[in-house]
């Protein structure tokens, strides 16, 4: 791995402020597991509490609007997370996509407004059962890749450096079936080859690539193993310190081994 392994908690819509003590106990675990970068993803409105306290710990958002304000209700955009203390934003997660009808030219404008405001993005992509047994995984994975990032050299040359990939399959977001890792490495090489082919070799191969999807204590070590999985996005175990901060340490061993 170019970089340290990066394991990221996606908390969706669970966490009140009664969480803050498990934001508190990942923080301190993380200061014992330096090898790791370790963040999480909070609810909008638990980032700032965290990032208030969070000593070691990135703190990121789930989303944002890809406007800096106006008349939309109910929205947040990229510079009032950021404003909050989020350094990261998770775009495009199939959840998104589905059940807010975001397209990949939603997604590519959200990438384009957070990387003006200064975040660092972690961009999601994953096909659906259906697409994976027509076989159409790669080339659709690829293709919404391509579409939600920016165009042209420079724009891309400016997200390169504040990029990270998660690939989530569909099929295996919180359903306990993660991929196999057969899949998982063929799906990273793929990927690779990609940023590749977008950013340049050297600027390519820095981006880290993180598998996300059902991602366990049990399983971690073997996925976080496979070649260019550089970390893992975490939903459901990522909620309590102890599943959590396993997948760090299953992270740092595969790692050094
Ligand atoms: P899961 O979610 O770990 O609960 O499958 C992963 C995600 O949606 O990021």
């Amino acid at each position: 791995m170019p970089q340290r392994p990066y394991i990221v908690g996606n908390w969706k819509m669970h966490g009140t402020r009664a969480m803050l003590s498990e934001a508190r106990a990942i923080d301190r675990a993380a200061q014992r597991h330096m090898k790791v970068e370790v963040a999480i993803a909070p609810p909008y409105t638990l980032i700032h509490p965290v990032h208030r306290e969070a000593e070691q710990i990135g703190v990121g958002a789930q989303d944002c609007h890809h406007e800096d304000g106006g008349a939309h209700t109910g929205d947040i955009s990229a510079v009032m997370v950021a404003d909050a203390g989020a350094k990261f934003v998770i775009l495009g997660h199939s959840e998104r996509r589905q059940n807010h009808g975001e397209s990949d030219a939603i997604i590519r404008a959200k990438v384009e407004a957070a990387l003006a405001a200064g975040l660092r993005i972690i961009l999601c992509c994953g096909e659906s059962d259906k697409t994976r047994e027509a076989g159409k995984a790669v080339s659709f994975v690829k293709r919404q890749l391509k579409a939600s990032l920016p165009v042209g050299h420079e724009a891309l040359a400016a997200a390169s450096e504040r990029l990270t990939i998660a690939y989530e399959p569909i099929w295996a977001i919180g359903t306990g079936n993660s991929a196999t890792v057969e899949d998982i490495a063929e799906m990273h090489r793929e990927i690779r080859t990609l940023l590749v082919e977008l950013f340049g070799e050297e600027q390519g191969a820095e981006v880290r690539i993180l598998y996300g999807g059902s991602v366990k204590p049990e399983n971690a070590g073997q996925i976080l193993s496979a070649p260019e999985v550089g970390g893992a996005l975490v939903g459901g175990a990522s909620l309590t310190v102890d599943s959590f901060m396993s997948i760090a340490l299953a992270a740092a061993e595969a790692d050094e081994g």
